[in-house]
């Protein structure tokens, strides 16, 4: 099928004649390719996230899941360079906005992180400082990153802190973190995380510190403020009843690699690899919280043999699963899975 443009300024969208290139999607905002990182030890290189792709459109929010130790966080703090030795990245580009964050100089980095890239923490205890009000922390985020000073500063840290709806922000914005319950300095935190307006946040479990009814709120504030600042966002989680409500796009790890990627509605209603499968059947619809039941464990780092690293709990592994792993492959649009017999399940 073609299609034409009309002109700027003329009404109407596209027509079905136009014989140019094929019109290309816009570019991801964040393209991680071929994203390797290891940790080194005595015994060599412990390979913690192994030769992940992952693209961020803007405005679009990627759900990251996996069981604990999949590679999920090191993925995030690679991704924000943030991974201190004996840790490392070892192979891989980082893509964003087009320049390669590997490249950048850590001062240069410095600016991204806070102004382009916001940090959401599990714990917000992590990104605030227990010494100075939460008010100062977050007028500090936008004189660090030089877009307002002195009182222009403090206000804005206000206004921000009622987008976050903090009732009272004025008052709020005088105390310090202890002061704070759990769900209020979660939103401080995103308020601190989000005052320079990056294009893309990082999140990485930011509610499952949070009782349910908590959990539920601060995740209705990031969808809030992802549309109403147009965000694009990584989302980490455990729990798919979150990724479904909230994300675009599923990614699933495993043993830190990607095994199934796609558009939420077929990563998590017909899942072709069967770790995704096992994961939601873990998973009681409506349920949230952590997977439970799934038999086995994720492999120690090292120990992994020539094969699928998944075989060894896998109900569909064949001889060929343990002899080679499974090179990643597309099923439909947009939807990848890195399995030797992918096989989509209907969820449900
Ligand atoms: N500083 C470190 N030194 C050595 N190994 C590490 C370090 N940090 C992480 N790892 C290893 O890297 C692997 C991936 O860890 P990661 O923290 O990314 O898992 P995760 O998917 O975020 O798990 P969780 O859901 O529990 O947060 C694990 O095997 C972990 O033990
Ligand atoms: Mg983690």
């Amino acid at each position: 099928m073609t299609a034409r443009i009309r002109p700027a300024g003329a009404a109407g969208t596209f027509q079905a004649d136009y014989n140019g290139p094929p019109m290309a999607d816009p570019p991801p905002l964040l393209d991680v390719r071929h994203l390797t990182t290891v940790f080194d030890g005595p015994s060599g290189a412990l390979v913690a996230v192994e030769d992940v792709n992952l693209r961020i459109g803007p405005r679009e929010t990627v759900a990251l899941v996996g069981e604990s130790g999949s590679g999920k966080s090191v993925t995030a703090l690679s991704i924000l360079r943030l991974i201190e030795p004996p840790g490392r990245i070892a192979a891989g580009e980082i893509r964003f906005r087009g320049r390669d964050l590997r490249s950048l100089g850590e001062e240069e980095m410095r600016q991204v992180r806070g102004r382009e890239i916001g940090l959401v923490f599990q714990e917000p205890a992590r990104a605030l400082n227990p010494v100075f009000t939460i008010g100062a922390q977050v007028a500090e985020a936008f004189e660090v990153h030089r877009l307002a000073t002195g009182r222009e500063a403090r206000d804005r840290a206000v206004e921000m802190l009622a987008a976050v709806g903090i009732p009272n922000a004025a008052d709020r914005a005088r105390d310090y973190p202890h002061q704070l319950s759990g769900g209020l300095l979660q939103r401080a935190a995103i308020a601190a995380a989000l005052a320079c307006r990056p294009a893309l946040v990082v999140a990485d479990e930011p509610t499952s510190a949070l009782d349910q009814d908590l959990q539920a709120q601060v995740l209705d504030l990031l969808a809030g403020l992802r549309a109403s600042f147009g965000l694009s966002m990584l989302l980490i989680t455990h729990d798919l009843d979150v990724a479904s409500r909230v994300s675009d796009r599923v990614a699933v790890m495993y043993s830190g690699r990607i095994v199934e990627e796609g558009p939420s509605r077929l990563v998590l209603g017909v899942p072709a690899h069967p770790y995704t499968a096992a994961l939601i059947a873990a998973s009681p619809k409506g349920v949230p919280g952590r997977f439970h039941a799934l038999e086995g464990s994720v492999p120690p780092l090292g120990s992994q043999g020539p094969g699928c690293a998944f075989a060894p709990r896998c109900v569909r592994a064949a001889p060929d699963c343990q002899a080679r792993p499974p090179g990643t492959a597309p099923l439909d649009a947009g939807h990848t899975v890195a399995c030797h017999h992918p096989e989509r399940v209907v969820n449900g």
